[in-house]
C-alpha cells in the first residue's frame, strides 16, 4: 500500500509532520523520488587529480564509484558488480587501472568496461557478451568549480540550471581566489542516529540555535561572540530548487578567532571582494545546503559535508576540510585545525548539533508525538523576493523561511500535490 503523503508539510501555515523523520515508507519514497532524481555531490576534483584515481561514495543508498580513467576522463558508475551484485570496490579511494570483483573475479577497466571473466572460454563457452555487462554508469555527471555532481535521472536539468542562483553563493566558498580550493587532510566519516533532513535543514536556515545550543563553545572562545553574530543585516535566502543559504551582515567577523586566519582574511579581502563583485558588500554567506544533502560552512573552519542517508533514523556524515589553494601551508594548517576543533566528530559545535538532531529524531517515534505537528512559523509571511540577492529573503537575520521552502520543495519532489502552488 502506498504511503499517505498528504498533511506532511504545510508551508503556508508553517507546520511539519514528525512522520517525515521516522516513517520507513516515506524514507523509501525519498530514495526513489529525491535521491534517484536530484543532482548529488560526489567528490571534489582535488580528490581525483590523476589518471587512474578513484573515489567511492553513495548516491542515496546506491554505492557509486567515481573514476578518472587512463585518458583523464572522469566517470561514475554503480559500484556494484553486474554478475551477482557484490560491492565491487571496497576501498575509500586510490589509483588503479582495473577493479577485480572479490566474489568470482570479473574484472573491469577504470572506464567501466568488463575486461576479463574467469572461465569465459570453457564454462561460458565464449557465449557471454562482455560488451553488455560493464558497470552501470550514472545518467549524467558534471562539475561546478571543481565539485563533481551526478544524477541517475537522464531527464534532469543540467547541473548549472539545477544550482541556478545558488552558484554565486557557492563561489563565495569555493572560488574566492585564483585556483579555487583543495581538500586537505583526510575525510571524517561517522554515524549519527538521526534523519538526514535534520542536519540539512539546520544548515539550510537555522541561526536560531547558535546562541543557545552553542553558547558554551561561544563562551570558550571557539566562535565569535553572540553580539557579533547578532548584528542586524543578515538574511535567510532561498535561491530555488531547495537550495538555502544563511547570510550574516557583511560587517560581522565570521572567521574563527585564530590570529593566522584573521591575518590571512584581512590580507586577501580586497582580492576576494573584487572577484565576487558587488553582492558581497550586501551579504556574507556563511552556511548553506544544496538540496538535498550537501551542506557547507565557513565560520569555525571551512568544511563541507554530505549527510548520507542510511535508513529513516540514521545517517553517515562524510565531512571534508577545504582551503584556498593559494593560501600558505601555515594558513591551510590553521584552517584544518579550526575545522577539527569546531566541526568534526570531536568538534565542539558538531557535538552540540548532533545531540539535538538525534533527540528530534528519536522523539518522533511516539504514537502521540506523531499526531502533533512541529512548528516552523518564525517570520511567516515576512520574506520577499530580493532582486539584488536573487532569492527569497527574510526580513530578519533569524527566520524559518528557509525551512518552510526547503520542506515545500521536498514535498513537491515527493509528489505531494495537495499543496497550494508557491510564488
Ligand atoms: Fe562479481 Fe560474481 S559477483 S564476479
Ligand atoms: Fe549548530
Amino acid at each position: 500500500m502506498a504511503t499517505d503523503l498528504t498533511s506532511l508539510v504545510d508551508a503556508d501555515a508553517g507546520l511539519l509532520s514528525r512522520r517525515v523523520f521516522i516513517d520507513p515508507g516515506i524514507y523509501q519514497q525519498e530514495l526513489e523520488r529525491i535521491f534517484a532524481r536530484c543532482w548529488l555531490f560526489l567528490c571534489h576534483e582535488s580528490q581525483i587529480p590523476n589518471p587512474g584515481d578513484f573515489f567511492t561514495t553513495y548516491m542515496g543508498e546506491d554505492p557509486v564509484l567515481v573514476a578518472r580513467d587512463s585518458q583523464g576522463k572522469v566517470e561514475a558508475f554503480l559500484n556494484i558488480c553486474p554478475h551477482r551484485g557484490n560491492r565491487l570496490c571496497r576501498a575509500d579511494d586510490g589509483n588503479t587501472s582495473s577493479f577485480i570483483c572479490s566474489y568470482h573475479g570479473w574484472t573491469f577497466g577504470n572506464d567501466g568496461s568488463l575486461r576479463a571473466v574467469p572461465n569465459l572460454r570453457d564454462a561460458y563457452h565464449n557465449e557471454l557478451n562482455t560488451a553488455d555487462w560493464g558497470l552501470i554508469p550514472v545518467a549524467q555527471l558534471e562539475q561546478y568549480k571543481g565539485l563533481y555532481f551526478a544524477t541517475f535521472d537522464s531527464d534532469a536539468q543540467p547541473l548549472i540550471d539545477f544550482l541556478g542562483e545558488a552558484t554565486w553563493y557557492l563561489d563565495v566558498f569555493f572560488d574566492r581566489r585564483e585556483g579555487g580550493v583543495e581538500i586537505i587532510g583526510g575525510m571524517h566519516k561517522w554515524v549519527v542516529p538521526c534523519n538526514w533532513k535534520l542536519p540539512a535543514e539546520n544548515f539550510a536556515g537555522d541561526s536560531y540555535h547558535v546562541a543557545w545550543s552553542h553558547l558554551s563553545a561561544i563562551k570558550a572562545g571557539f566562535v565569535n561572540s553572540p553580539s557579533q553574530q547578532a548584528k542586524p543585516g543578515g538574511t535567510m535566502l532561498y535561491t530555488g530548487n531547495g537550495h538555502c543559504i544563511i547570510n550574516i551582515s557583511p560587517d560581522n567577523v565570521t572567521d574563527p578567532p585564530i590570529p593566522d586566519i584573521l591575518a590571512y582574511e584581512n590580507e586577501i579581502r580586497g582580492e576576494v571582494e573584487a572577484r565576487l563583485g558587488e553582492r558581497i558588500q550586501k551579504v556574507n554567506p556563511i552556511v548553506g545546503t544544496i538540496f538535498p544533502n550537501f551542506s557547507i560552512i565557513r565560520t569555525t573552519g571551512r568544511t563541507f559535508r554530505v549527510w548520507q542517508p542510511k535508513g529513516p533514523d540514521m545517517i553517515e556524515v562524510w565531512a571534508w576540510t577545504f582551503v584556498d589553494r593559494a593560501a600558505s601551508p601555515e594558513v591551510k594548517e590553521a584552517f584544518r585545525l579550526a575545522a577539527i576543533r569546531g566541526f568534526s566528530p570531536s568538534g565542539t559545535l558538531e557535538q552540540d548539533d548532533m545531540d539535538n538532531w538525534q533527540e528530534c529524531t528519536q522523539t518522533s517515534r511516539g504514537a502521540v508525538a506523531k499526531r502533533l505537528p512541529l512548528n516552523m512559523q518564525m517570520g511567516l509571511g515576512h520574506e520577499k523576493f530580493d532582486e539584488s540577492l536573487r532569492g527569497w529573503a527574510s526580513d530578519h537575520r533569524l527566520s524559518e523561511s528557509n525551512q518552510r521552502r526547503f520542506y515545500n520543495h521536498w514535498a513537491t519532489m515527493m509528489g505531494i500535490d495537495t499543496l497550494a502552488p508557491r510564488a
